[in-house]
């Protein structure tokens, strides 16, 4: 593995990865799916740092779904404990490099043993300039759209809201993630499923989508680097012309000045 970042024409400002094949990376091994999990934390370790350094402003990394509080009930106590863990030992790695700290989610569902922490790190990170890392826990975007429809419904029965007035932009101003995130850029998936799975599913509209085949466990800096260079081809069209896109220069990129 290298560090060195070869120079990328555009970078995303918004990455999100679907962190997936942590179980299947395990049992092809002869290990328990409890091993590719703890080995999926030291992925995750990995690709914060390599986001950092290359410059990604926003990573929301999808750690837990609603629909996966179905697993069975020792998988689901072993994520969450892996979660506390993750917290309380990259504290100081996350508030020494001015990483701002954010989530979206059902956060409530969470036990209070990772709540708090989680709450901890978020007030102490929340002023930090550095990258943003969201994680997306207990996250499901048909969940999220039907709290934002709750939500914009209550504003227009308080009348704040006039329903003729509600289009794309209105209806965006109520997604937990549009409070605090930037549109996303990039969606990554391992594992070699060519799904959503309920992630962001009003945020990849135009998002452009990278899939791999390694699993999880495998994904480190090469191949967040192999993905932000396959982004920095594609040409992003938002529905306009070649010619137009070219002309006005590409939305939701920024120039990467990398060496
Ligand atoms: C991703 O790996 C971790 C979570 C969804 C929490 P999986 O646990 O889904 O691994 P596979 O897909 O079964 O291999
Ligand atoms: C998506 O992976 C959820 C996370 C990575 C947190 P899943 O393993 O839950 O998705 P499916 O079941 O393969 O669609
Ligand atoms: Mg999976």
């Amino acid at each position: 593995m290298t560090d060195d970042v070869p120079a990328l024409r555009t970078l995303p400002r918004h990455v999100g990865i679907i962190m997936d094949g942590n179980g299947r990376w395990a049992r092809s091994r002869g290990l328990e799916r409890e091993d590719g999990h703890e080995r999926g934390a030291d992925s995750v370790r990995t690709v914060v740092r390599a986001a950092r350094k290359v410059g990604v402003e926003v990573l929301t990394l999808f750690a837990f779904s609603s629909q996966n509080w179905d697993r069975p009930h020792e998988e689901v106590f072993h994520l969450m404990e892996l979660l506390r863990r993750y917290l309380v030992q990259e504290r100081a790695e996350i508030l020494d490099n001015g990483i701002r700290l954010t989530t979206v989610g059902d956060t409530k569902r969470l036990p209070e043993y990772v709540r708090a922490p989680l709450i901890e790190l978020m007030a102490a990170s929340a002023q930090n300039q550095g990258m943003t890392l969201c994680l997306a826990l207990s996250y499901g975007g048909r969940e999220m759209i039907a709290k934002a429809a709750r939500d914009l419904c209550r504003a227009a029965i308080a009348g704040q809201v006039n329903p003729d007035d509600i289009n794309p932009e209105v209806f965006e101003s109520y997604l937990d993630s549009a409070k605090v995130l930037p549109p996303l850029d990039l969606l990554i998936r391992t594992s070699g499923e060519h799904r959503i799975s309920n992630f962001f599913l009003w945020e990849t509209a135009y998002a452009e989508l990278y899939f791999t085949d390694k699993q999880w466990p495998e994904f480190g800096h090469d191949e967040l680097v192999e993905a932000l260079q396959a982004y920095s081809k594609r040409e992003r069209r938002f529905g306009m012309t070649s010619e137009q896109v070219r002309g006005s220069g590409a939305r939701g990129s920024k120039a990467a000045g990398l060496d």
